[in-house]
């Protein structure tokens, strides 16, 4: 298949395209920036703003892909400190890229949502919080620009599902993990730990030792995406889907770092602002949908992560 991404240059995006040309599949990469200097691979690369929307329609129409990987997008604590760019590039970004694939005839598009959609409930009472796990059918109170985007990008998908015939897919993916240094995101704290441990020796983390959200690592990110983008349609119960591999408190995930890279020193400063975020978030995620319908599994627990990360973290860092 012949497969468009945008926002390639992100911490997805070096993932995924490894993986869809290491399948033998046809990629054009595109970026609001250059290649990265870190990325190995040779296939074509667009420079792209998806906030420029005959730019976007204008590189459909050429590349004609079978299937568009939607992964351009502003983090949220990048967000909150710039909520008018937050909804340019995803906001906007995300429309621009769906006219553009109506337009051009794509079949398929994959979107990349977020634990960042989910939000307190209002009618909660005082101390109550998201259920533990958090369903996929729920109301959706994000309270970060990055959530709004990513809950109205949920609901685009499903209209040009139903109005336009573009079949939009996407997974709720929790924080996600991998060798590369941390993006902008309120779930950095995770990635820091691995890049700071083995860098510094040391980390002072922006969050509580109790902070506790659903993480990933990024290999079994990238197969969620594959899977469900080559399911059945006619095994999807929805559109979007919950994905799950664990919810470690924060000093859980130091304690996991520590038996790689001993003698690692973690402290707390929770910053008020990505503590604030992280707190709104669920502390984990039902996948059961996933798993049943297109028989979602992730391979990473929290310390096999570890196992895999801390050698590749080294490389990067010496790069
Ligand atoms: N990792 C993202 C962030 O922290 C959440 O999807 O913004």
């Amino acid at each position: 298949m012949k497969a468009f991404i945008t926002g390639a240059g992100g911490q997805i995006g070096h993932d995924l395209v490894a993986a869809l040309l290491s399948s033998g599949h046809d990629v054009v990469s595109t970026d609001l920036l250059d290649r990265p200097a870190h990325h190995q691979s040779q296939e074509p690369w667009l420079r792209l703003d998806v906030t420029d929307a005959a730019a976007v329609e204008a590189a459909l129409l050429e590349a004609r892909p079978d299937i568009v990987f939607h992964l351009a997008a502003i983090l949220s604590a990048t967000g909150e400190k710039d909520p008018a760019l937050a909804y340019a590039v995803n906001q906007t970004g995300t429309w621009n890229v769906l006219e553009g694939c109506r337009k051009a005839g794509v079949g398929r598009l994959m979107f990349t949502s977020s634990i960042a959609v989910f939000g307190p409930l209002p009618d909660a009472g005082p101390g109550q919080s998201l259920p533990d796990p958090t369903p996929d059918v729920m109301a959706l109170r994000p309270t970060t620009m990055y959530g709004v985007t990513k809950a109205a990008g949920e609901l685009l998908c499903d209209y040009y599902t139903r109005r336009w015939n573009v079949d939009c897919r996407g997974v709720r993916f929790p924080g996600l993990i991998s060798a590369t240094l941390p993006g902008g995101g309120s779930s950095d704290y995770a990635l820091f730990m691995y890049v700071d441990g083995v860098r510094h020796g040391r980390y002072e983390a922006f969050c509580r030792p109790d902070t506790r959200i659903p993480l990933m690592y990024m290999p079994d990110g990238v197969s969620a995406l594959l899977q469900l983008a080559s399911a059945q349609r006619g095994a999807l119960t929805r559109s979007i889907y919950n994905i799950a591999a664990f919810s470690p408190r924060a000093d859980e995930i130091a304690a996991s770092v520590r038996r790689a890279v001993p003698g690692l020193q973690i402290t707390y400063a929770p910053d008020p602002l990505r503590q604030g975020i992280l707190d709104s978030w669920p502390p984990a995620l039902d996948d059961s949908a996933a798993r049943r319908d297109w028989q979602w599994r992730p391979t990473y627990s929290l310390d096999a992560m570890t196992d895999h990360l801390v050698p590749r973290v080294r490389e990067l860092l010496a790069t």
